[in-house]
């Protein structure tokens, strides 16, 4: 049985519920962020905390992930940061106003390390294509994972993605990215001595196309 998620923090929105109403719900017009696939909430509540002037959307599908995120926030009292549990693509689908998000990241996305499952991975061109119509002029989009061939695939992908510029440019990607908060599953694997490859691009503005 699911766990109840009663915490202030938590929106409880289901599938076929009207879109949220973000300014009413954050109580200002501030943009939004998304990180999807949140996990436990230690990214977020960093980066909400760091980023004031953003409204911070986490989404997992993972309930007791939602649970474990709220706690956090609720702890540090930021009042910029909600929490749903949702699949990403229906949510954007149904809650996010096309050309609307300031920014999305992902981080440590499953990898799905078996040849003949990859293609269950959420990042790849089609679904960058997807979400950049979610994204404003000048919104970020971060990925970062630990799995040598998913941050190479997405690195090289994303050099000739359209509509996008490399933040990281000459380099495809980073092993360290200045100023962005460590993951629960990063610092796993930043223990285990692997290292993190990061991805950051920009969405281009109309008049630079
Ligand atoms: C490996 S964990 C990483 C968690 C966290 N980002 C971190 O770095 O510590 C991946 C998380 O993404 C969530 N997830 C995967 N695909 C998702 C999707 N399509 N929509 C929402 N959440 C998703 C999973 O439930 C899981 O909690």
């Amino acid at each position: 049985m699911l766990i109840p998620n009663t915490s202030p923090s938590f929106l409880n929105w289901q599938d076929n519920d009207p879109p949220p109403k973000w300014d009413v719900i954050f109580g200002n017009d501030s943009p939004l962020a998304l990180e999807i696939g949140c996990g436990v909430g230690d990214f977020v509540v960093q980066m909400a905390e760091m980023h004031p002037e953003l409204n911070f959307i986490a989404l997992d599908f993972y309930n007791k992930g939602c649970i474990k995120t709220c706690k956090r926030i609720d702890k540090s009292g930021l009042p910029n940061v909600r929490v749903l549990r949702a699949e990403a693509r229906s949510f954007m689908e149904a809650c996010i106003l096309p050309g609307s998000l300031q920014a999305v990241i992902i981080n440590c996305p499953d990898p799905w390390p078996k040849l003949r499952h990859r293609k269950r991975r959420l990042v790849n061109t089609g679904f960058v294509a997807y979400l950049s119509g979610f994204l404003m002029p000048g919104a970020d989009f971060y990925f970062a994972t630990d799995f040598d061939d998913y941050g190479l695939d997405v690195a090289e992908f994303m050099v000739g993605q359209d509509g996008f510029d490399n933040m990281l440019s000459p380099d495809s990607y980073r092993h360290v990215l200045d100023g962005y908060p460590v993951s629960k599953y990063m610092r796993r694997f930043l223990d285990e001595g692997k290292q993190i490859y990061y991805v950051h691009y920009r969405k281009r503005s109309v008049a630079d196309i």
